[in-house]
């Protein structure tokens, strides 16, 4: 073996074999605004994998916001919230946000990524546990490898595995942490269940709402309003970057948590902090969630027909309940090829492999927006109906 540490970055090929089969389908150059047409390497192309669901990332309001927020504040903190990277706009968002989903106070971290290794890595500590659902994002999976307390994972949105976990560290302070809409497989977590579960054994529940926010819930407020039980959700954490067209993450708690998590989470202590063109765009894209419901019941809509049109072509969709519906197709390779066949079409989409799904269950993870035309929803189905005959995953 070499005594180089960089062996392993010579060793690595699968890029450039992907590359080389014409089949690589990261880091493409986007070169326009994102909507539901986008262009990609100098083609305009449908696109059907954004999370930019309420279509509010090139909204002409939150551009607006954005470039006065930036006017303003100029363009950057250079420091941390803890020290000097805390303006008004910052705390008017959090005090927004908190009040949308009806916490009693927020904390704006740089992305969601951080919320979730910041609120995490400081709420469980050595001798507690936090328990996950196998399929949990990847940013709460970090934040439980930087917790000094336990990690213990159930089967996918399976509440007698999580009971088994509950009994297994009962006598420990124990965190549930589960996504909302479940981000590659377009599901939603069993919350009534959960809840129920952390009673009876006395855990806490922390609900990832990156997907969920401004989605499901009667006005859009995620999970928990869509069970009709946002009391339940002990912690709600929710990104910026989807539905609310930023970056940024929030962490909604008791006014004792988010002060807690102000000043211990490490991501958000030792990061600088989001800077004003962010935080305007998040201002504006929380007002028009509010005032634009017809979006999330278009959005709604079109997940629908859409499921049900994949259905009757022939293609499994899993328990996609939401604008998140993946097409399984089979094999990484096949799932690369059909990549680049719909590129080739004029679809961006989004291939999902192994290790993000289990072996001969890659996906084309498809994702919805408010701002999709019919015209735009009949070229998806046409093309997939197309790529997926050729590659032979329907009939
Ligand atoms: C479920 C979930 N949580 C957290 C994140 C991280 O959010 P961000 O991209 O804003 O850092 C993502 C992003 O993809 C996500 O899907």
């Amino acid at each position: 073996m070499s005594s180089d540490i960089f062996e392993k970055c010579f060793d690595f090929q699968t890029a450039n074999e992907l590359k080389k089969m014409g089949y690589y389908p990261y880091y493409h150059r986007v070169e326009s605004q994102q909507g539901p047409e986008i262009t990609v390497e100098g083609k305009k192309r449908v696109v059907v994998c954004s999370n930019n669901y309420l279509g509010l990332a090139n909204h002409p309001k939150v551009i607006e916001a954005s470039l006065k927020a930036t006017k303003q504040y100029g363009t950057s903190c250079t420091g941390s919230r803890l020290l000097n990277g805390t303006n008004d706009l910052h705390e008017k968002v959090e005090r927004k946000f908190a009040s949308f989903v009806g916490k009693e106070d927020a904390i704006l971290f740089t992305t969601g990524h951080h919320s979730n290794l910041g609120a995490l890595s400081c709420l469980v500590s050595k001798s507690e546990v936090i328990i996950t659902d196998k399929l949990a994002h990847a940013s709460i999976v970090d934040g439980c490898r930087l917790s000094f307390g336990q990690m213990a994972r159930f089967r996918h949105n399976d509440m007698s595995d999580l009971e088994r976990q509950l009994i297994k560290y009962q006598g420990k302070r124990a965190l549930i942490v589960v996504d909302g809409i479940f981000s590659m497989e377009g599901d939603i977590a069993q919350l009534p269940e959960i809840s129920k579960l952390a009673k009876k054994y006395g855990a806490r529940v922390f609900v990832d709402e990156a997907h969920s926010l401004g989605v499901i819930g009667k006005n859009g407020r995620g999970t928990g309003q869509h069970f009709n039980m946002e009391d339940e959700v002990d912690v709600l954490m929710a990104t910026a970057s989807k539905s609310m067209a930023s970056i940024g993450g929030f962490i909604a708690s008791k006014a004792e948590v988010i002060d807690y998590i102000k000043h211990s989470a490490r991501s958000i202590i030792f990061t600088a902090s989001l800077p004003s063109a962010c935080v305007g765009a998040i201002d504006a894209a929380l007002d028009l969630i509010q005032q634009e419901p017809e979006r999330r019941i278009k959005l709604m809509d079109t997940a629908k027909k859409m499921k049900k049109a994949f259905k009757s072509l022939g293609f499994n969709v899993n328990n996609s309940e939401s604008p998140i519906i993946p097409v399984v197709v089979g094999t990484d390779i096949i799932a690369f090829k059909m990549w680049r066949m719909l590129f080739d079409e004029g679809v961006f989409a989004s291939p999902v492999v192994t290790p993000a799904v289990p072996e001969g269950q890659a996906i084309i993870r498809t994702s919805y927006m408010a701002t999709h035309t019919d015209e735009h929803l009949d070229f998806i189905l046409e093309k997939l109906k197309k790529v997926g005959k050729a590659c032979g995953v329907i009939d």
